[in-house]
This record gives C-alpha cells, sequence and structure tokens, in this order.
C-alpha cells in the first residue's frame, strides 16, 4: 500500500464508476474506484431485474452477517419487476435520519459488494467515492465499504474535515458521528447522526478492519491547507480539481459572472497555487482535464504524483453508462456535436454541474420541460427545521408547490433538475412511471469529451479502460 497510483480513475457517480471499471483498473496497477452514491438504491433496482448477475447474489450473500444479506435478497430479489424485467420499481425508502434499520442494512450491504467485487480475486487497491453534500447516507456507506477491504475513500463536493478521525474510529469497530446540516434560516444548527458498528453487527462478532486512506477532493489550496491542519486528522492526500472536469464543479469566487452561454465564468482568484499545495508536504493527484499523455507529463512535471481522470473513462465499455447512450455520445461527439455545457442551475445542490447537450436527455430545455416533477430517490434532499421544530426534507427540484410549501424559495427551483432520478436513468435503471414513461437520463462529462476519438483504435466507435491507460502511459 506504501506505492502510489499515478492514475486514479474518478469516482462517477451514478454508477458510471462502476465495478467493472474500478476493476479493470484496479487490475492494471492504477487506483480503480467506485461510485458509492445512491448504490442502495441501484443495487435494490439491479436486484429486480431479471437478468441480475449471480455475482451480485453471491457477493452479497459473501456479507459476514448473513441474517443480513438474506433479508436484502428476501426484499428485493423476490420482487422481480415483469416478466421482461421493465415494470415499475418497488420504492426504496428515501434516506433520512429516522430511516429504519433496513435501509441502513441496504446502505452498508450495498457499498460492501461493490467493494467486494471490484476486489475480488486481484491484488489491486480499490477505492470509494463519496461526495461531502450527501450526509445521510455517508456513516454507513463508509462502513460498509470498510467491511469489503476499502483501501481509500475519496470526497469532494464540500469540506470534508470528519472523515480522518471516522476512518481512525472505524477502524477500532467503535461509534462514529457526523454532524447533518439542518437548515432553519438562523444558525443552522447541525444535528449529530451515529453509527455503531457494534449495534449493527447485532450481537456478531466484529470484523478486524484496515483503515483506508483518505484523499480530499479540493479546488483550492486554502482548503487543502485548512483540512491538513485539522484536529479530526489531515487526510493523506488531495485530488485537486479543475473546473473543466467532468461531474459538479466549484463555484467561482466572488459574485457569479456567466458568460453569452450562461455559463459561469472562472478567474485568476480560481486558480489553484500549486507551490502551497506542494509545500503541505502530501501527496496530490490534479484532476480536470488531464486525459492525455502529455497533460500527464505535465501534471509530473508540476510536482503531482499523479492525475485523476474521469471523462475518458466514463464512456469507455466498462463503464456503468448504459450502452446505447454511451454509444450514442460517442458517435454524436464524432460529428462534432455533443457540446459540454457547466450549467449553473441544474443542480439541486447549487454547485454548477457539467451536462452534456444531447437529444433525449433533460440536458435538453425541451425535454426538461416535458418532465414532471416528482421527487423520490431524495438523495439530494437536503435537511431543515419545521416550525414545530421537527426536521423535514426539501429539494429544489421536486415539485414546485411541495419545495415552497416547506419553505424553500420559489426562485431556488428555476431551471433545477432532478439529477437522482436522470442520473439513475443514466445506466438504464429508470424508473417506470404510472403514465408508462421510463425516467429521461442526463449525462455529464468535462470539457475532455470533444478528444474522446484518441482513445478510438481506427473505425471503432468503442475502447476499454485499459486504451485510456495505454494512452496515458505513452504505450501507443
Ligand atoms: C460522468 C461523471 C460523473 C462524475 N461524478 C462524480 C462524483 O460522483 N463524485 C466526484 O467526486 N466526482 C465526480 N466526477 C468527477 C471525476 O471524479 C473526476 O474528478 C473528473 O472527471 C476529472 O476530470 P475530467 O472529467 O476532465 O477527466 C464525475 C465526472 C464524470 C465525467
Amino acid at each position: 500500500m506504501n506505492h502510489l497510483p499515478q492514475i486514479i480513475q474518478g469516482g462517477m457517480g451514478v454508477g458510471v464508476s462502476s465495478v467493472a471499471l474500478a476493476r479493470s483498473v484496479s487490475m492494471q496497477g492504477q487506483l480503480g474506484v467506485i461510485s458509492g452514491t445512491a448504490l442502495a438504491l441501484t443495487l435494490a433496482r439491479k436486484l429486480q431485474q431479471k437478468e441480475c448477475s449471480q455475482d451480485i447474489i453471491d457477493a452479497i450473500l459473501s456479507f459476514p452477517y448473513p441474517e443480513m444479506a438474506e433479508r436484502v435478497l428476501d426484499t428485493y430479489r423476490l420482487n422481480v419487476t415483469t416478466e421482461d424485467g421493465k415494470g415499475a420499481y418497488k420504492a426504496v425508502p428515501m434516506p433520512s435520519l429516522e430511516r429504519s434499520y433496513l435501509l441502513t442494512e441496504l446502505m452498508v450491504i450495498a457499498c460492501y459488494v461493490e467493494v467486494y467485487l471490484a476486489k475480488k480475486g486481484h491484488q489491486g487497491v480499490v477505492g470509494m467515492n463519496l461526495l461531502e453534500k450527501i450526509q445521510l447516507p455517508t456513516l454507513p456507506s463508509i462502513y460498509g465499504a470498510m467491511l469489503a477491504g476499502v483501501d481509500y475513500i475519496l470526497m469532494g463536493a464540500g469540506i470534508p474535515i470528519k472523515i480522518p478521525m471516522i476512518l481512525d474510529k472505524f477502524a477500532e469497530n467503535q461509534d462514529a458521528s457526523l454532524p447533518l446540516k439542518v437548515l432553519d434560516n438562523v444558525t443552522n444548527e447541525p444535528v449529530d447522526m451515529t453509527f455503531s458498528p457494534k449495534e449493527f453487527a447485532k450481537g456478531h462478532p466484529l470484523p478486524k478492519l484496515k483503515r483506508p486512506k483518505f484523499l480530499a477532493i479540493v479546488s483550492s489550496h486554502t482548503l487543502a491547507l485548512h483540512l491538513s491542519r485539522s484536529d479530526f486528522g489531515s487526510p493523506d492526500g488531495f485530488v485537486i480539481e479543475l473546473p473543466v472536469a467532468g461531474g459538479h464543479n466549484a463555484n467561482p469566487r466572488g459574485k457569479v459572472m456567466l458568460n453569452d452561454d450562461g455559463e459561469p465564468i472562472y478567474g485568476t482568484r480560481d486558480e489553484v497555487d500549486l507551490e502551497v499545495v506542494k509545500n503541505i508536504g502530501l501527496p496530490f493527484w490534479l484532476a480536470g482535464g488531464f486525459g492525455s499523455r502529455e497533460d500527464f507529463l505535465r501534471a509530473l512535471s508540476l510536482g503531482a504524483t499523479g492525475i485523476q481522470v474521469g471523462t475518458a473513462f466514463a464512456f469507455s465499455e466498462e463503464s456503468g453508462m448504459e450502452k446505447s447512450l454511451k454509444e450514442r455520445i460517442i458517435n454524436a461527439v464524432l460529428k462534432g456535436l455533443g457540446r459540454v455545457k457547466t450549467d449553473p442551475l441544474a443542480s439541486p445542490t447549487g454547485f454548477p454541474f457539467k451536462v452534456v447537450e444531447v437529444e433525449d436527455t433533460t440536458a435538453m430545455e425541451e425535454t426538461y420541460l416535458k418532465r414532471n416533477r416528482i421527487c423520490d430517490i431524495g438523495y439530494l434532499r437536503e435537511a431543515y427545521r419545521k416550525e414545530n421544530g421537527k426536521i423535514g426534507y426539501r429539494c429544489p427540484s421536486e415539485p414546485i408547490d411541495d419545495y415552497v410549501k416547506k419553505g424553500g424559495k420559489i426562485e431556488d427551483t428555476k431551471g433545477r433538475k432532478c439529477l437522482c432520478n436522470g442520473l439513475v436513468a443514466t445506466l438504464g435503471l429508470g424508473q417506470k412511471r404510472k403514465n408508462g414513461d421510463h425516467e429521461i437520463p442526463i449525462v455529464t462529462a468535462g470539457d475532455d469529451l470533444k478528444f474522446i476519438a484518441r482513445f478510438l483504435k481506427k473505425g471503432s466507435t468503442i475502447y476499454r479502460a485499459s486504451d485510456v491507460i495505454r494512452v496515458l502511459f505513452g504505450l501507443v
């Protein structure tokens, strides 16, 4: 474990960083990363598909607490949707503070299963990516991944200050807590969430666990410095992500200005001072537009240990993106289409989010407007304090009336897209609605998408993760 990877395959949610992708990268000696986002939901849906792979079922059955494994299988495997596997999926409860023990169990097992499968049968290292902004599933997700021996946890989209301490505690099977932000228009007083390995195990002997390394994904040297000096322990390294990267991006500093296409403009204040990062003395990887040999070498010359690459892997054969959608985008890009837009409004998180402008996805205005708002996955809901003191949950992408009734501002709903349903549909796991329609996908990618052809062999429109690694190491 002392040998550090030069290439980190970025964690791409929901499910784009699949078991197959992380496994392939890991077996080639680099860091393969699974996305830990919404895995409870995607596992439940995969189990309901007639063609659910036996590997997944076997992985569940290998879970150290057998009655929990049986319960997950009984709840979801016995509900295979319809003969052709295309009926509506059984609902999975939305994450909340008051969630049932069964949902916690599903969250732990789902993360265990992905890491277990990604690591199975080889010696490579595997990480799991989580978003700081999605707080409710964080503790059970980390513990589930640790039960399967995860080597790295990577977290961005916020300030993941407590994660080093949580990893230390879980490695000793001690209880760990994380404060949940609760909006109340005044102090936003957080509420502690606790996960107790002992309580969870319900009398089973507690397994010996390895403490994974923690890499914080940040977009500023100030945040890197702050995290490295934290009383809760320092990260073991940093991924420094630039605004051309796929997925969510940091907001520009200061007042947000938009260009003619409505995209946020980044300026000199957003530049990362790599000298400050270097002086922290921890390894760092550069992310965002580093998907070529030249950019890889440039990152090394800037003092980085290596690079984190997302977009190039997102469209490889092994990624979790639904096959025909992936091919449609590659073909569009080869024709000079499939523009990537940094949408300042799409994500309910309030962070800019990159979308690929292709037909039949909610990145296109006319398709977006056709969708009836519905919130039934709920990973991006934020907790708020109700007038009666209780905690409620709301998301600016939910039906507008509901959001406003919950005290949300109507102006915050403008242009918001349901990333939960959209990103799950991108995997081919979209929910079927009462009118027979399926949820519509939304695809994110970085500015590097336009260079995707560099991984394709002549005449081909598909490539593998190994082709990306070969190009990056200059082996072609
Ligand atoms: C499809 C896609 C989904 C992503 N989702 C996440 C995510 O869930 N969490 C995260 O930390 N980063 C996410 N990212 C960012 C990547 O992990 C990585 O840092 C980034 O893609 C690197 O820049 P590049 O796209 O130019 O290669 C995503 C990127 C893509 C392309």
